[in-house]
């Protein structure tokens, strides 16, 4: 497996600010990683380290093969970032905002801020002076002075905050095209549908620590519910006590709630014991509820 970022035990206290505790982590080549926590979580903070803004209290990065240090951030010109507000010149244009930070880099033709204005949508814009862009026209600029000199690894600081509904999901789908073409990306968000929808795998973390890590999709389907509709409700949860792996049953008003076990499981289960259900179905919980509970399990 090809680890393109790895963080080992990044700490960072501001004084008696306890902004990241201990936080571990690995980006795979080619996947959307999503790094995702509550405002104030240590997201920024933790970026911050990764980029070698900010000295960390303990911990390292190692980066496209490289450890990163405030003193050693070489690797970097391999690494788009947007954190925070682009950075732009406001009374410049699009093109011309690319045209200034092309210079910097050799291997940028004028073909390729082209093919950038033309990737991000903004070639009708182009000669327009940025102070008029909306707020999605300015991040898309950004991601296109991110991307502008090829970079292996995407490194972006809630790159739609701030954002409309439709502003967003024009991000969300630029950004899974760019995975699609090979780019790794590492998108922070205190936003769960956000991560759900775009990311292949995620870190939770909170107060400085992680809280929960994985594939999205296990996440979401780890925590399934199923609800059994029946008149025998007692019966039904007295019975599925003895379903191997079933947990957290409860009996509610209208249903029998279990964890840990397939709608079939539990339908092939109550069935041998003669307590057919009228009814079995699935909630299937948003990594939003996951979310909730995670954090007010550890708060
Ligand atoms: N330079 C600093 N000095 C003191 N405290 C800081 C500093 N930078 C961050 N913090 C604190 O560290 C904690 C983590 O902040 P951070 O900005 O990393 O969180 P975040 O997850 O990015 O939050 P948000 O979603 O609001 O952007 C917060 O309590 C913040 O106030
Ligand atoms: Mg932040």
């Amino acid at each position: 497996m090809d680890i393109i970022l790895r963080t080992q035990h990044l700490k960072k206290h501001f004084g008696s600010v306890r902004a990241v505790e201990d936080v571990s982590f690995s980006v795979r080549r080619g996947e959307i990683f999503g790094f995702l926590g509550p405002n104030g979580a240590g997201k920024t903070t933790t970026i911050s380290m990764i980029l070698g803004l900010t000295y960390p209290t303990a911990g390292t990065v190692e980066m496209l093969g490289e450890r990163v240090t405030p003193g050693h951030t070489g690797v970097l010109c391999r690494v788009g970032t947007l954190v925070g507000a682009p950075a732009l010149m406001l009374s410049y244009s699009a093109r011309r905002n690319l045209e200034a930070l092309a210079r910097l880099y050799p291997d940028v033709t004028a073909a390729r801020i082209d093919e950038m204005l033309e990737q991000m949508d903004l070639k009708a814009a182009a000669h327009r002076s940025v102070k008029t862009f909306s707020t999605g026209m300015k991040m898309r600029l950004g991601l296109a002075l991110a991307l502008l000199n090829r970079p292996e690894l995407l490194i972006l600081d809630e790159p739609t905050n701030g954002m409309d509904p439709a502003g967003m999901h024009e991000i969300r789908t630029l950004l899974r095209s760019l995975a699609d073409q090979g780019t790794t990306i590492l998108l922070s968000s205190h936003l769960l549908h956000e991560v759900e929808q775009t990311c292949d795998r995620v870190t939770v973390i909170q107060r400085g620590n992680i809280i929960a890590q994985g594939i999205v999709k296990e996440l979401l389907s780890s925590e399934n519910v199923v609800r059994v509709r029946t008149s025998m409700l007692e019966q039904s949860a007295q019975a599925l006590k003895d379903l191997a792996e079933a947990t957290d049953i409860r009996t509610e008003p209208e249903y029998v709630e279990v964890r840990g076990v397939s709608s079939e499981q539990v339908l092939t289960f109550l069935v041998a014991r003669g307590l057919a259900p009228r009814e079995v179905f699935v909630s299937r919980p948003d990594l939003e509820s996951i979310f909730l509970e995670l954090t007010q399990k550890t708060a």
